[in-house]
C-alpha cells in the first residue's frame, strides 16, 4: 500500500512528502506537519511532542514525566501511561507522538533533559520505553523513539555561528563500539523490538558525524542489525546535507527548513533541491521512494488513512501562536479546542504517587499521624506565578514537569499547597505557611507560633530543553531553606521534585525525619504527595539513578568551552572514556559508597526475601553467539530474545501494612572471559509486587541471550562469556539478599 502511494506521486509531491513544514497561519497546525496531497487524497500528518503528553495544546493532561515512570518500576503503569497518552494524541488527530525519549541516558546527571527519558539505566529504561510504546501505539498513533544517540549534553548540542560567521560544529560524543552497544543504544533495542513506528536521530555528531547523516548509526545499526522498519526523522533543524543524509538513512527531514530563522521562507537542504539531487544521481528515485514507503507504512498499518481517524485540532495552532506571542497572526475566532484528557487524572495521580520514592524515615515519621498544627515551606509548594507553561525556573511555584519539547501546558496544576489545605480542612487542622524561599532563607520566621507539629519543606530543581543544569543541589538556595527549618522544627519531612539527581546535603541533619524524592509529577502533584504523606498510598518507588555523598563521585563534566577554547570548527569533543563505568557502574567500580543507592526506596511496611535461589538454564546447550541462521528481525537476531536462564525467589510483607516490593535481580559478568571494563553488575530483571502483610509470594526473572551477552567488538555480535556468571536478587544494587552463581552449557 505505501509503496503503491509513492508511485503514484510526481518528484514535487515526492520532495514534499520528505520534507516538513512549520509555519504558523499557513495550516500548519503542530510542530511538525507534511502538508496534504489532495490530488491522492492524502490529508497531510501531524507530529507533536512529546514524551509526558501532548505539548502546545489546549486541555491535554500533563502526565507525570518519564523519570518518574522510571521510578515507578511499574511495568504495567507504564504502559497505562503510555495508552492513556496516546488516547490524546489520537484524539486530537496527531498521527505521530514525538515520544518516548531514552536518550539522553543520564551520563552527566546534570544533563538537562535527563527527566524527559526513564533512567540512567539502560535496562530499565529498555523497558520503560518498550512499553510506552506498546501503550501509544494501541491506540494507533504512531510513536517516535528519541534521541538516536549520544545527545547527552544540551549545551552546544547543535552547531552555531560565531559574530564573524565561522560555523562551529555541534558537540561529538565520541563512544566507542561496546559502550554504544551495551549502554547508549541498548534501550533503542527494545524500542524496536517493541514495533516502534519511527526514531528520531538527534543533535549531536557520533563519532564526528551528525547522528542524522551517520551511515554507521541510520544504516548500520539501526536498520541493519536492529532490523528497525519505521523511518527515521531528523531532530528539529538537524538536517545538515542533502544527499550525504539521505544516503545515510535519513527518510525524513523536520520541520524541512534549514534552521529556524529559515522558517519563513523554507530555504531547505531537502525540498526543491531533491530533483536535483535526482537528477544530477547524487541520490536515485528509488531511494526517495523507499524514504516514502517508510513513511506511509506505519500510516496505513495503524489505520490513519481511515475516516474513524480524528481529524487534527485545529486551535493546536492557535495555542502554539499563543505560546510564540504571536496570536495576533492568527483570524478569530479560534476554532474549539477538544478536550481529551478523559479521566486520566486518576491514573496521573496514581501514577505520581506510586512513583514517589521514600529515601528517610526515621522513626515511622511517615504516613502523618493527623498533626493538627502543619506548617509548609518552600516555594515548591506554591501555586505557580509565572502561567501554567512551565518553561522557566520560576521563584514562586511547583514543578510538575520541566521546560522545552517534553512540557505540557498545563489546564490546571494541583500545587501541594492547594492539596493540603484541603486535607487540613476535612480534619480541622491549621496550616502554617511560607513559600517564599528568601523569607526562609533569612530565617524569618516571625509570622509562624506556635511552632507547626511536622514541617513540610518544598524544594524544586528546574531543567529543560537547550541548557543543562548548574548544580546538584536544589534551586533556590535550597539547603539554607531546609536548614533553617530544621531549626525551627524538630519534626521536618522534605519533599524535592526535581528533574533528576540532587545532591542533600541536609539528609542527616537530626530534625530532617523524612525525604520523599517525587521527581516531577505532572499535574495531580499535590494530591499525589498528598496520598503518600497521610498513608492513603503507601510509597513503592525507588530510584531510578543512585545519589552519590559526594556528587565528584560520579560526576562526569558537562564539555563546556570558553570563547578562547574553541580554536576550530571541530572543537566541541566529548571523550566517554568512562565507558560503561556511569551512575552505579562507577560507585561499584570505585568501591564508593552512596548516599541512596540505585534502586533504593523504602515503604511504610518492610519486605524479606528468601536466601536461597532457584537459579534453571533453560537450554541444556548453547551456542556462544544467537543462532545466525534465524536472521534479522525487529530488535535484532531474534535469538537474542530467548529466554536461558530462569531464577526464582519468594518475598514477604513482613510489616504491618499493605504494600509494594520492588525486587531487582544483578548479573555479574566473568570479568576474566569478558573484555575489560565489564562492569561489576548491571540490573538484568525486576518487577513490582503488591503484598498484603503477612502474604508471600514466588517471583521469577527470565534472563534473555542478551541480557548475559556482552558485545564483541571483533566479531560485532553478541557473545555469551564462558565462566561463572555471578546472579544477585535484593531490594536495590546494595542491598542483595541472596546471590547464586550459573555456569552456561556453552558449545565451544
Ligand atoms: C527538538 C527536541 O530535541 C525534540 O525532542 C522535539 O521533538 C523537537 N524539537 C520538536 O519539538
Amino acid at each position: 500500500m505505501a509503496s503503491e502511494f509513492a508511485s503514484q506521486l510526481n518528484l514535487t509531491e515526492k520532495s514534499r512528502m520528505v520534507t516538513g513544514t512549520l509555519a504558523i497561519g499557513a495550516g500548519s497546525s503542530c510542530i511538525g506537519n507534511i502538508l496534504p496531497i489532495e490530488r491522492v487524497g492524502f490529508s497531510g500528518w501531524c507530529m507533536q511532542d512529546g514524551p509526558n503528553g501532548v505539548n502546545l495544546a489546549d486541555l491535554t493532561s500533563a502526565f507525570p514525566s518519564g523519570l518518574s515512570a522510571g521510578a515507578s518500576w511499574n511495568k504495567d503503569m507504564m504502559y497505562q501511561r503510555g495508552v492513556a497518552m496516546g488516547q490524546e494524541f489520537r484524539a486530537k488527530g496527531i498521527e505521530v507522538a514525538l515520544g518516548p525519549s531514552a536518550g539522553p541516558l543520564g551520563r552527566h546527571a546534570l544533563g538537562g533533559r535527563n527527566w524527559e527519558g526513564f533512567s540512567v539505566d539502560p535496562y530499565l529504561s529498555g523497558i520503560a520505553i518498550a512499553a510506552t510504546i506498546r501503550g501509544i501505539q494501541s491506540n494507533g498513533v504512531q510513536a517516535c523513539a528519541k534521541h538516536i544517540v549520544g545527545n547527552e549534553q544540551e549545551t552546544q548540542r547543535s552547531y552555531s555561528i560565531l559574530d564573524d560567521g565561522t560555523r562551529v560544529e555541534g558537540i561529538s560524543s565520541n563512544i566507542d563500539d561496546r559502550t554504544l552497544h551495551e549502554l547508549y543504544m541498548w534501550p533503542f533495542a527494545d524500542a524496536v523490538k517493541a514495533g516502534v513506528a519511527s526514531a528520531m536521530c538527534s543533535y549531536n555528531r557520533l563519532n564526528q558525524t551528525y547522528a542524522c547523516e551517520n551511515d554507521a548509526l541510520l544504516n548500520g545499526i539501526l536498520r541493519d542489525e536492529l532490523g528497525f522498519r519505521g523511518f527515521v526523522v531528523s531532530d528539529w533543524f538537524a538536517t545538515h546535507s542533502g544527499a550525504k543524509s539521505i544516503n545515510a538513512g535519513l527518510d525524513l527531514n523536520m520541520p524541512g527548513a534549514l534552521s529556524a530563522e529559515h522558517m519563513q521562507t523554507g530555504a531547505s537542504y531537502w525540498g526543491a533541491y531533491i530533483t536535483v539531487m535526482v537528477e544530477d544521481g547524487s541520490i536515485t528515485e528509488d531511494r526517495v521512494d523507499q524514504m516514502i514507503t517508510r513513511i506511509m507504512t506505519p500510516y496505513f498499518y495503524f489505520g490513519q488513512d481511515r475516516p474513524d481517524y480524528p481529524p487534527v485540532d485545529r486551535s493546536m495552532e492557535y495555542t502554539f501562536a499563543a505560546w510564540s506571542n504571536v496570536l495576533d497572526l492568527l483570524p478569530s475566532p479560534p476554532p474549539p479546542t477538544r478536550d481529551v484528557r478523559g479521566d486520566h487524572a486518576r491514573l496521573i495521580r496514581k501514577l505520581a504517587a506510586e512513583a514517589t520514592v521514600l529515601l528517610k524515615n526515621v522513626n515511622a515519621t511517615l504516613p502523618l499521624k493527623s498533626p493538627l498544627n502543619i506548617g509548609v515551606f518552600g516555594n515548591d509548594a506554591a501555586d505557580p506565578s509565572q502561567g501554567l507553561v512551565v518553561m522557566r525556573q520560576s521563584e514562586v511555584g511547583t514543578l510538575p514537569l520541566g521546560g522545552g519539547a517534553g512540557t505540557v501546558r498545563h489546564s490546571y496544576i494541583v500545587s501541594p499547597i492547594e492539596a493540603i489545605k484541603a486535607r487540613a480542612k476535612t480534619i480541622g487542622a491549621r496550616v502554617q505557611h511560607i513559600l517564599q524561599n528568601s523569607v526562609i532563607a533569612a530565617g524569618d520566621f516571625s509570622s509562624i507560633y506556635p511552632i507547626p507539629d511536622v514541617c513540610l519543606v518544598f524544594l524544586n530543581t528546574y531543567a529543560g530543553e537547550v541548557q543543562d543544569r548548574p548544580s546538584y543541589e536544589a534551586d533556590w538556595n535550597s539547603t539554607l531553606v531546609v536548614e533553617n527549618v530544621a531549626r525551627k522544627c524538630p519534626n521536618t519531612i522534605v519533599i524535592t521534585h526535581s528533574a533528576s539527581i540532587n545532591s542533600m546535603p541536609w539528609a542527616n541533619n537530626p530534625s530532617v525525619k523524612a525525604i520523599l524524592a517525587a521527581h516531577l509529577p505532572g499535574h495531580e502533584s499535590g494530591n499525589s504527595i498528598v496520598d503518600v504523606l497521610w498513608g492513603d498510598v503507601n510509597p513503592s518507588g525507588h530510584l531510578p539513578y543512585p545519589i552519590a555523598k559526594d556528587p565528584k563521585d560520579y560526576d562526569i563534566p558537562i564539555v563546556n568551552l570558553t570563547a578562547s577554547e574553541v580554536t576550530s570548527p571541530n572543537a566541541w569533543q566529548a571523550d566517554f572514556t568512562e565507558g560503561q563505568l556511569i551512575d552505579y557502574r562507577r560507585l561499584d567500580a570505585e568501591g564508593i559508597e552512596p548516599l541512596f543507592e540505585f534502586g533504593f526506596g523504602l515503604s511504610y511496611t518492610t519486605f524479606t526475601m528468601e536466601e536461597t535461589l532457584k537459579v534453571q538454564t533453560l537450554s541444556r546447550r548453547l551456542t556462544p553467539k544467537p543462532n545466525a541462521s534465524l536472521g534479522v528481525q525487529q530488535g535484532g537476531n531474534p535469538d537474542l530474545w530467548t529466554p536461558i536462564v530462569r531464577v526464582t525467589t519468594r518475598i514477604s510483607n513482613s510489616g504491618s501494612k499493605r504494600g509494594s516490593a520492588v525486587p531487582q535481580l544483578y548479573a555479574s559478568l566473568p570479568r576474566n572471559s569478558t573484555p575489560a571494563g565489564t562492569p561489576e553488575k548491571v540490573l538484568r530483571g525486576f518487577d513490582k509486587v503488591l503484598l498484603e502483610h503477612g502474604e508471600s509470594r514466588a517471583v521469577e526473572f527470565e534472563l534473555l541471550r542478551r541480557d548475559l551477552s556482552y558485545w564483541d567488538t571483533v566479531s560485532q555480535q553478541w557473545v555469551l562469556p564462558k565462566g561463572e556468571i555471578g546472579l544477585k536478587v535484593g531490594f536495590s544494587s546494595r542491598d542483595i539478599r541472596a546471590e547464586a552463581v550459573v555456569e552456561l552449557p556453552l558449545d565451544r
